[in-house]
């Protein structure tokens, strides 16, 4: 997704402290809350980077996953995938009209471009993604959970709603798809600028939960992450 790319040259005016990358944070609320696009370089959806792994990636939190440390119940490769590429969803926050309207056109951009149908739940669809607005920032977990609790995506308004370029990005992690920057051959297109961090954030440690490249089986601080929920097109 060509979106995407436009995230990459980031990593600029960082504004928060190291976090756990699983709860939500009110300060990145706040701080998005005083988020001017007219005047800040950045995307609505990478204020939390310190906070949420990646900026705006929500993981489930180490009592949600399984002993022996997975992010989710991968009985197969595609336990994160959506079957059929349909997504069933719900509207959960209160948003108003021209932010659904933002939502639809979102879901209606994943419609005309690819194979990925966003559809209303029905009873029959014990797993679906909720879409709200709390006051914490615009974030996703990755792709299907297995605990209806974790297919959620946030979109604090009206800032995650500006624009439909961040319903979209945050689907997108929905569906499954990490940040471009952490794809294996990203060394080969991009160079990670540590210096433009803040400086609170040049330490190896967020560098290594945020930036490190993943890989078949791909490690984050203790986690395996699934391959099969990243794709490269
Ligand atoms: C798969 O999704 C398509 C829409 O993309 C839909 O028409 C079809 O009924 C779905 N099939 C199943 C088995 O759910
Ligand atoms: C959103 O806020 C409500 C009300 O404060 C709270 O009950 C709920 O747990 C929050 N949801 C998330 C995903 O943060
Ligand atoms: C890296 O970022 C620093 C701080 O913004 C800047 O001074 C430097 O020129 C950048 N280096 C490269 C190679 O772009
Ligand atoms: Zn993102």
């Amino acid at each position: 997704m060509v979106a995407f790319v436009k995230f990459l040259p980031i990593l600029v005016q960082i504004y928060a402290v190291y976090g756990d990358y699983y709860t939500p944070s009110e300060e990145v609320g706040e701080e998005l809350k005083r988020y001017d696009p007219s005047t800040d370089s950045r995307y609505p959806f990478e204020l939390g980077l310190g906070r949420y792994y990646q900026g705006d990636i929500m993981l489930v939190p180490p009592e949600g996953r399984n002993k022996d440390g997975r992010v989710s119940v991968p009985d197969s490769l595609t336990s994160y995938i959506w079957p059929n590429g349909t997504v069933p969803y719900e509207i959960a926050g209160n948003f108003t009209p021209s932010e659904l309207r933002t939502i639809q056109n979102a879901m209606r951009m994943f419609r005309r471009y690819t194979c990925v149908r966003f559809i209303p739940k029905t009873a029959n669809d014990p797993l679906f993604v909720s879409i709200v607005n709390n006051n914490t920032g615009c974030y996703s977990y990755i792709g299907r959970q297995q605990n209806n609790m974790y297919n959620l995506i946030n979109l604090q308004t009206p800032q995650c709603l500006m624009a439909v370029g961040t319903p979209v990005h945050e689907m997108m992690h929905a569906l499954g798809f990490y940040h471009e920057f952490v794809r294996p051959d990203r060394d080969d297109w991009i160079t990670i600028n540590r210096s433009a961090l803040l400086p609170e954030l040049q330490t190896d440690e967020i560098y290594d939960n945020n930036f490190r490249k993943l890989r078949f089986e791909p490690m984050t601080f203790g986690l395996r992450i699934e391959y099969g929920s990243f794709q490269v097109n």
